[in-house]
């Protein structure tokens, strides 16, 4: 049995996700996992919470929550909104767990010990009143450019400019108000990148089988300028993890943390100790030390694209310059950005539709089927109501949903609640089951290159081939003339109902168990054999008559939701 390790980017604690986050990582990486473990193999499909940094220590002080307690409550929202979408993570863990630290603490050691970190004296703002550096979205004052009068350190959001703390005209400490500040010198701690380039370099140089999108990017930080930057990797903040070289303390670095940044990949391994010390794992190292197993893993990463840079090199940097036997990736998948009907979501002005929002209103499978199958893999894509509404109407409701319905009441009406017996199959059955051996080989290979819009065209394409089938061989009118053929065509309609499930089960889980709950049978497993699988319900097998799968979106619906999330989330 083939053994996959699968992570998904780990979301940012503040707040919940919109549906474009959710697309390029989560989603997609559910898929996958779920499409594995269907095809035999053993998965540890892992995610978490990234939870440190100045936003989540923002959001918990916009909370009135002190932020270790604001991360707790949103790591629970955040993992019942993932049970709804039904996302199989085999662990959802926590950046800010113990784990994560001692093993952030023991990397940053190793790194150190490999004279991989140097020290770096700067300047940064120091407020007297709060006792503490103020990160730049920390301090605003009056733009030099614009006068705007809340221009934050880093950028004006009124015109954009990018800017420095000290630039700014009468600056304050959004945190206390208090202008009593200077700049002071502070020390921090650097990753040699650029002394790791080469290596880097030779290492993405081999990838020839991975996204171009992943590739590219990492390309470009390596030959941006002079090369492949130094990072650094410590913060002036109360939030995150100490830093210190492993268990030891690091002086001068008293009161620092490490850069979320360095700390939120060291989560993915840090997850499978949390899995374990959770009681649902036996052992993490066969899945991450490649003296201890792991070299047999197949390792896959999601992600949008914005956060390649830190897969490509900055992960892999920290991974390589250990020194020790950890599994890099294998292959890491990156999607581009999903816009919403004609902008972009934004977190910030609550623009789009956010995952507790779109559970509120339609079923995960609606969301799953359109995202998938809409996956912005190639270019940037757009969700607009329209192709929403008009991909669940057609797509799920009229293809695989009215074939269902259509099949099952035909039979009750005709034969009762059973598997009618029938003749042999005829020229027709044959090709049908041709054809749909043929798109299932290519749905396959699709899903196995994780080519994720490619997929999703070839399921419907099978699921097309039944209603096309039951189009063409129409039993309600071979029934009159021939009832044994139409018993035999039933027979053939009901039994791909439950190889319609397997196949359809990693988009649409619910949906699936629904038509194997109906067809009263559990899933068979992935098909070796089409036609075997097609004859796996035998004449005489009770089953029922499903409830609706799908219920089509009315134009008032897709109408008021489209002004309901036009503007500010409330
Ligand atoms: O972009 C994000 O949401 C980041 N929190 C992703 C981090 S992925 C990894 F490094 F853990
Ligand atoms: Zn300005």
């Amino acid at each position: 049995m083939a053994r996959h390790l699968i992570t998904s980017a780990i979301p940012y604690i503040n707040g919940i996700k919109h549906l474009g986050n959710l697309v390029g990582s989560q989603l997609p990486a559910d898929l996958y996992a779920r499409y594995l473990r269907a095809r035999g193999n053993e998965v540890l499909f892992l995610c978490a919470t990234d939870e440190h940094g100045t936003p989540a220590e923002l959001a918990a002080a916009k909370a009135g929550k002190p932020v270790a307690e604001y991360c707790a409550e949103m790591h629970l929202v955040q993992a019942e909104i993932a049970k709804g979408f039904r996302l199989s993570f085999d662990h959802f863990g926590r950046s800010s767990s113990h784990q994560n630290t001692t093993l952030t603490q023991h990397f940053a050691g190793r790194l150190a010990d490999a004279g991989l970190i140097r020290e770096v004296s700067e300047t940064q703002m120091y407020s007297h009143a709060d006792g503490r550096f103020l990160p730049d979205r920390y301090i605003e004052g009056t733009c030099p450019n614009c006068g705007f009068d809340s221009a934050r350190g880093d950028q004006c959001d009124n015109c954009t400019k990018q800017l420095d703390p000290v630039d700014l005209i009468n600056p304050h400490s959004t945190i206390s108000g208090s202008t009593d500040l200077e700049m002071r010198e502070t020390k921090h701690l650097y990753l040699r990148q650029s002394a790791m380039k080469d290596q880097l370099e030779t290492w993405i140089e081999g990838k020839t089988d991975w996204p171009i999108l992943t590739t590219s990017i990492a390309k470009k930080w390596l030959n941006d300028g002079d090369g492949l930057q130094d990072r650094g990797i410590t913060r002036d903040l109360d939030w995150g993890i100490p830093v210190k070289k492993g268990d030891q303390d690091w002086p001068g670095m008293e009161g620092k943390v490490f850069y979320v940044w360095f700390d939120a990949p060291i989560e993915y391994i840090a997850c499978a100790q949390e899995w374990v010390d959770a009681g649902k794992g036996a052992d993490w190292e066969r899945w991450w030390r490649t003296d201890k197993g792991a070299a047999d893993v197949t390792y896959t990463q999601f992600m949008g694209k914005d956060n390649v840079p830190f897969h490509t090199l900055s992960f892999p940097a920290t991974i390589l310059g250990s020194g020790e036997p950890w599994k890099l990736v294998d292959y890491i998948k990156s999607f581009n950005y999903l816009n919403y009907d004609g902008g972009q979501f934004s977190t910030s002005r609550g623009r789009g539709v956010f995952m507790d929002q779109a559970l509120e209103i339609l079923p995960a499978d609606y969301w799953r089927w359109w995202l998938l199958s809409h996956a912005p893999e190639n270019s940037d894509s757009e969700f607009t109501w329209e192709n929403f509404q008009a991909s669940v109407n057609k797509d799920l409701a009229d293809v695989l949903g009215n074939f269902v319905s259509r099949i099952t009441k035909f039979c009750r009406s005709k034969f009762g609640e059973v598997v009618p017996e029938g003749g042999e199959m005829g020229a027709q059955e044959q090709a049908l089951i041709a054809a749909v051996g043929e798109r299932m080989a290519a749905y396959q290979t699709a899903m196995d290159a994780i080519e994720v819009r490619k997929a999703a065209a070839e399921l419907r394409a099978i699921w097309v081939l039944g209603n096309e089938y039951l189009q063409s061989a129409a039993p309600w009118t071979t029934f009159k003339t021939d009832p044994a053929m139409a018993a035999m065509q039933t027979r053939l309609g009901l039994n791909l109902i439950g190889l319609y499930a397997t196949l359809s089960a990693p988009f649409i889980p619910d949906a699936a168990a629904a038509m194997l709950a109906a067809m009263n049978t559990g899933d068979a497993g992935w098909p070796d054999d089409v036609a075997a699988a097609l004859t796996a319900l035998p004449a005489g097998h009770a089953f029922s008559v499903p409830e609706v799968l799908f219920a089509k979106i009315a134009d008032e619906s897709r109408e008021e939701w489209q002004t309901r999330f036009a503007g500010v989330r409330t």
